[in-house]
């Protein structure tokens, strides 16, 4: 297995988007960012140097960090931040796992611009469970705001409103044909007639779960969250913010230009929403440049029913062997909620309030003075409580439309549960109907997980049980949760530290729709795990 060693530059660099030149924060003036690309079994030694203006930490996104909690990157979960002017070095191997995975920034809205792809190849010696493609590419799918980002989200918070929608969507951080003043930075994808080739495909946009097509050309889905899938083909996919899917596509189609494109699925009913598509163009060797492309077909914005089939179509290419029996049996229900306006201030959210999100209505705080891994091994009280509760504190019709006033506002804090190293978890994610029903593209941390089922309405254990797919589940890092309805995951706690569950749509993040699983080692609490790095960022 090879050590690779990686210097990340976080700083401010202009880039031109949308007719007019905006400074973002990038990695090493690139955007999207580096991709790194290893093997499975290989180590990563990442020096990230903050050269800009703000915090940053960095996130590796699906990296299980078998007992490299410290490498895992969320902003004071498992660290404090880089604060300008510092670095940290993350160290972590690669373990079992192949494909594509990404990292990002995981301090405030940061990740808008520092983002990329993380390109897992399978060790020395053996191969892809599929045919070699001709050539690979990512294709990362973002979101663009001519506003900096940090502005959008702070602007949000201080007034408790919704932040506003972002003014483009991208493919490799460009929005395409079909912006204005973007034609001539269109992603080009060179192919020649005949050969088959891999797409990594990425979700890093920040608040949109987007469908995702090619003209001309279904798609053999062969592989979702760095684990293989049983190969279906589709004409269109749909991922959730943090979702990855690798894709064969076979080029049979005349030489011509076609174009790949994603749209932005909206879930909530009646919400303001920019349906505007982004494109790149795959292009055959020898196509004239002036042949206008075709657009593919893509489902309507709201089109829940090819949303949630998609993501219910996807199996692991096996029979699994599920961790069993099950521990710990959790029901967290996941949705948007209202808090009061602060005495004397004016709030912008529904109705002179301000917008909160929660599970089990517990709205996350992060803490600001250290991070709960480090409090956690150390002892320090006063920063977190392990007391997240293992069910809501009432249950109501999660999914009906008259949700009692009271559920509405959820209790603000910083609490984990504490799981036993080696127990068996499942969680029933239930979404609420609480001010509005939406789509949640729920991510553990340090963790795959299989999911077993989902449905709309509210769970119900006597008849959704049998639903369960105990034979060829996926596994996956990040699961949508349909709007309005349900989602059940299980997985084994053998990964001690402190790990964030939260909603990979920033804007609920931002509202709290997060908690902390808190997994001790096979000792008692983190006795075993190693001591943070020396270079782990004072707080
Ligand atoms: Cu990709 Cu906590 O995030």
């Amino acid at each position: 297995a090879d050590i690779h060693y990686h210097d990340f530059v976080v700083q401010a660099t202009p880039v031109k988007r949308l007719c007019n030149i905006h400074t973002i924060i990038t990695v090493n003036g690139q955007f999207p960012g580096p991709t790194i690309e290893v093997r499975n079994g290989d180590t990563l030694v990442i020096n990230v140097v903050n050269r800009a203006i703000y915090n940053v930490t960095i996130h590796w996104h699906g990296v299980r960090q078998m007992r490299t909690a410290w490498a895992d990157g969320p902003e004071f979960v498992t660290q404090c931040p880089i604060k300008p002017g510092g670095n940290y070095t993350y160290r972590f191997t690669i373990e079992g796992q192949e494909g594509t995975l990404w990292w990002h920034a995981h301090s405030s809205w940061l990740r808008a611009t520092v983002y990329g792809a993380l390109i897992i190849y399978p060790k020395p010696g053996s191969s892809y469970p599929f045919p070699k493609p001709k050539r690979e590419a990512p294709i990362i799918l973002g979101e663009w705001w001519n506003a900096n980002p940090i502005d959008v989200v702070n602007e949000a918070t201080s007034t408790g409103a919704a932040p506003n929608n972002s003014d483009a969507y991208t493919i490799n951080g460009q929005p395409g044909d079909l912006y204005n003043c973007s034609s001539q930075d269109t992603v080009i994808i060179p192919v020649s007639p005949g050969e088959t080739n891999l797409y990594r495909i990425i979700n890093a946009a920040m608040n949109n779960e987007l469908f995702f097509s090619i003209a001309g050309h279904p798609m053999t889905v062969v592989a979702t969250d760095a684990s293989y899938t049983k190969p279906f083909t589709t004409p269109v996919l749909m991922l959730g913010p943090g979702q990855t899917t690798d894709i064969l596509v076979t080029m049979n189609q005349p030489a011509g230009r076609y174009y790949i494109a994603a749209l932005a699925y909206a879930s909530a009913q009646g919400v303001a929403f920019d349906n505007t598509t982004t494109t790149a163009i795959l292009e055959y060797k020898f196509a004239g440049c002036s042949v206008q492309p075709m657009l593919p077909l893509l489902p309507a914005f709201n089109d829940t029913f090819a949303a949630t089939a998609f993501a219910a179509g996807i199996r692991s290419p096996t029979k699994v062997k599920l961790p069993d029996p099950v521990d710990e049996d959790l029901f967290f229900t996941v949705g948007i909620g209202l808090l009061d306006c602060q005495p004397g201030k004016t709030c912008g959210g529904l109705n002179g309030t301000r917008f909160a999100a929660s599970m089990n209505n517990e709205s996350f705080v992060l803490p600001s003075k250290l991070s709960i891994l480090q409090a956690y091994k150390s002892g320090v009280p006063g920063v977190f409580t392990a007391d997240f509760p293992r069910a809501p504190p009432v249950q109501f019709d999660y999914t009906g439309a008259n949700v009692p006033r009271e559920l509405w506002q959820p209790v603000q804090g910083t609490r984990g549960l504490k799981l036993k190293y080696g127990s068996v978890v499942q969680i029933v994610l239930q979404g609420t109907n609480i001010v509005a029903g939406e789509n949640h593209p729920i991510h553990l941390h340090g963790y795959d997980f299989y999911i077993l089922a989902q449905g709309f309405g509210n769970f119900d254990p006597a008849t959704d049980k049998a639903k369960f797919n105990m034979v060829d589940p996926p596994l996956r890092n990040t699961m949508a949760v349909p709007v309005n309805g349900w989602a059940v995951i299980r997985f084994k706690a053998d990964n001690p530290g402190v790990w964030l569950m939260h909603c990979h749509m920033d804007v609920h993040l931002t509202w709290g729709l997060a908690m902390v699983l808190i997994v001790e080692d096979g000792v008692g609490d983190l006795e075993t795990l190693e001591p943070p790095p020396a270079d782990l960022p004072p707080c």
